[in-house]
């Protein structure tokens, strides 16, 4: 177990200076140092993959770092302030950047899982008002409160499980006030202290509504697009056959730019429905799922330079095919892991056991996949300020139990976090 402790007043490693040099930001007195790191995963690409260096420190002023590098390179100031992480030889990797979630829920869905299990699809479930249209009817009905007391709980097990950036999707209201709630309850919850950032993403076509579809989706355009503008950055769709068609989507990401909200899309998840070919189309920021997309679709998101967002959870609950993360890279996408962290196809917080899923079903190896979770959970939702621990970038960082990195997939799942820092401020100590 890592040792944390504040620095003597006026302390110093190193001689102190000013000025921009290499791996370094210097002038500010740190704040924040790790030392005695045995391995850090920088994810800086000159460096051996996952931009691995050995025998580190890490040095952050406020929220950013300030170096990242070779102990004996480290050259900054510290004052009484600085406070002092002891990794005790332990790794430390950047935060996780859980890309795709569905976390504010109300109610449970158990008994189509062991429907599931005995055989019945998430479409024979859906058809008979289960599925999506169960968990709309449960979270529509709940109050702002109700929907952030059940979110916490879950958004603290993923930033135990070392999540330091989540986003989060609306989807489960369906009427106009219900998805705004969701979202402000994910708002709410990322002013919280110890708890991950939150990135919010407006997901009105997700289940069908109960009535008129096209009076539905006129509504989303003319008064949910306009109101959700100011809670979100992003807006996403289902397009799936037995959910919402290319058309449709297309009508939605389209009219959404008007508003400043990116486009994602949940795409060729249960059949080979378009949505990647719509994602490449429209300039997505990602493509998630991906399931049954062909290698046409992954070399147009590639070239469309759309980040696909593997869910291998969800593959894996739904026992449909592997994500196809291989291919993604082979076609030269980025590729992100994320948990899709939902009532229904994958109740699962856990980023450590997205990254051992990567590596068993995806066909990646582990640092590719640590570099999805991190690196890659960034680029999906276009921050360009952390995903790798370099110096400049916002200081969310993870001490590992262990002494190795690759851990975080060999060990299944495991936590294997045994500190977390987040903007420069250790959140589990
Ligand atoms: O990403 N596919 C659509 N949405 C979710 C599942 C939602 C649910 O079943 O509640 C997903 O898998
Ligand atoms: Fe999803």
């Amino acid at each position: 177990m890592a040792a944390w402790r504040r620095l003597a007043p006026g302390g110093g490693i190193g001689g102190g200076s000013t000025g921009v040099t290499g791996d370094r930001v210097t002038g500010d007195v740190a704040t924040m140092v790790v030392v005695n790191i045995g391995q850090l995963v920088t994810g800086n690409p000159r460096l051996p993959a996952p931009g691995l260096v050995e025998d580190a420190v890490l040095a952050a002023s406020g929220d950013r770092l300030i170096y990242a590098g070779p102990a004996a390179g480290l050259d900054v100031a510290t004052g009484p302030e600085t406070v002092e992480v002891d990794a005790h030889r332990a790794a430390v990797i950047p935060g996780f950047v859980d890309a795709h979630t569905h976390v504010v829920w109300l109610g449970e869905r158990s008994e189509e899982y062991a429907l599931r299990a005995a055989g019945a699809s998430y479409e024979e479930i859906a058809e008979k008002g289960g599925g999506i249209r169960s968990t709309v009817a449960a979270t529509a009905a709940g109050t702002l409160d109700e929907l952030i007391a059940a979110t916490r709980e879950r958004a603290r097990r993923m930033l135990r499980l070392g999540t330091t950036t989540v986003e989060v999707k609306s989807g489960y209201g369906q009427s106009l006030g219900a998805e705004l709630r969701q979202l402000r309850a994910a708002r709410a919850l990322g002013e919280e202290a110890d708890l991950p950032d939150v990135v919010t993403t407006y997901l009105p076509l997700h289940g069908l509504p109960d009535g008129d579809r096209a009076a539905y989706l006129e509504g989303v355009l003319g008064e949910g697009l306009p109101a959700a503008a100011s809670l979100a950055g992003f807006v996403d769709c289902f397009c799936e056959t037995g959910a919402w068609g290319v058309d449709e989507c297309e009508r939605l990401l389209v009219a959404a730019r008007a508003h400043g909200l990116r486009a994602k899309v949940h795409a060729d998840q249960r059949s080979h429905s378009g949505g990647s070919a719509l994602a490449a189309r429209v300039g997505a920021i990602s493509a998630d799922h991906l399931d049954h997309a062909t290698d046409e679709d992954l070399r147009a998101l590639a070239v469309a330079g759309v980040t696909g967002v593997l869910l291998p959870g969800a593959s894996m609950v739904l026992g449909g095919p592997p994500p196809p993360g291989r291919r993604l890279l082979d076609a030269g996408a980025t590729i992100a892991l994320a948990t899709d962290c939902n009532p229904g196809t994958c109740w699962c917080e856990s980023m450590p056991l997205m990254v051992s899923l990567g590596v068993a079903t995806a066909g990646l190896t582990p640092a590719e996949a640590l570099l999805a979770a991190t690196a890659g959970g960034a680029a999906a939702l276009g921050l360009t300020d952390r995903g790798r621990l370099l110096p400049g970038l916002r200081c969310d960082a993870l001490v590992l139990e262990t002494p190795k990195w690759l851990d975080v997939g060999y060990h299944l799942g495991a936590d294997p976090v045994s500190q977390v820092i987040v903007a420069g401020r250790l959140v589990r100590p």
